[in-house]
């Protein structure tokens, strides 16, 4: 056989095991993910909202996030790709059909409102909504809506929805790019923007898409 052919199998055989590692995890369902999520509850509330914690770590809303998104998530903590001490003992609980189970589960709920934005002030939200929507070129801050999405509920697996979710969590994953303690994004695309962004633009994007509602269709 010549090289080529073997190389052909190679893949081919590659490609089989995948499809067989895929063929042991099930579609995720919501039912079982409601029972594997019963720990998950304590922080991220049982309807999913999360909470804004003003003086210590926020938690993050899950409700109607995208469903590959949080497993990408979840995937990334158990092998330490992501790292935060609160989070990874309970990543580390569930299995690869768990993971599928919670994330079907919590991305079928409905979006629920952020805490964070309430005391922003005008100017601030004003500066927020421009770098949100526009973008600031002579910082060469590129819009979060061309990837986030229009309104920032998200695109696909890959870009989350942002809009109401709150704003002690964005800020804090935009503080860990900056400083390099988050990196779990292949292209690092977050990294070159968090660093090209003082803390004030962190804080005033942070409030404007916390003050953002998402309607019940908003995200998937
Ligand atoms: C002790 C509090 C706590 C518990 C319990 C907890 N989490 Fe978390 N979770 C957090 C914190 C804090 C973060 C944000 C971590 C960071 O800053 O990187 C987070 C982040 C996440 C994320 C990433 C969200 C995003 O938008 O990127 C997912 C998904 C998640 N948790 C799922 C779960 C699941 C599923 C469970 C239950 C099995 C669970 N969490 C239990 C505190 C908790
Ligand atoms: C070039 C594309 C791109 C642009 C522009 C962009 N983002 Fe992101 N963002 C991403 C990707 C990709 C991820 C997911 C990272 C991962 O997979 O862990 C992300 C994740 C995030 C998260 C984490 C959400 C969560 O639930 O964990 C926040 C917060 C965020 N971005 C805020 C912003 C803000 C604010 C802006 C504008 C100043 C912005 N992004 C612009 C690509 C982008």
């Amino acid at each position: 056989m010549s090289k080529r052919i073997l190389g052909g199998l190679g893949l081919l055989l590659g490609a089989g095991l995948y499809a067989g590692n895929a063929l042991a995890v099930e579609p995720g369902d919501p039912e079982r993910g409601q029972a594997a999520a019963a720990t998950c509850t304590a922080c991220h509330q049982a309807n999913g909202s999360g909470m804004n914690v003003p003086k210590g770590e926020s938690w993050p809303r899950l409700a109607g996030l995208d469903a590959g998104y949080i497993e990408k998530q979840l995937h990334d903590f158990k092998a330490g790709r992501r790292q935060n001490a609160s989070m990874m003992p309970f990543a580390n609980m569930l299995n690869e059909q768990q993971i599928a189970d919670v994330a079907a589960y919590y991305s079928q709920m409905p979006v629920t409102p952020a805490g964070g934005g309430e005391s922003a002030s005008e100017a601030e939200l004003t500066r927020g909504e421009q770098l949100a929507n526009r973008g600031d070129w002579d910082q060469y801050i590129v819009s979060c809506k061309s990837c986030h999405g229009p309104g920032g509920t998200g695109v696909g697996s890959d870009f989350p929805g942002i809009a109401s979710q709150h704003a002690g969590y964005i800020r804090t994953q935009l503080h860990a790019w900056k400083n390099d303690e988050r990196s779990n994004d292949p292209q690092n695309l977050m990294g070159a923007i968090a660093k090209r962004m003082s803390d004030d633009d962190i804080e005033a994007v942070a409030a404007w898409y916390a003050s953002q509602t998402v309607s019940a269709e908003g995200e998937e």
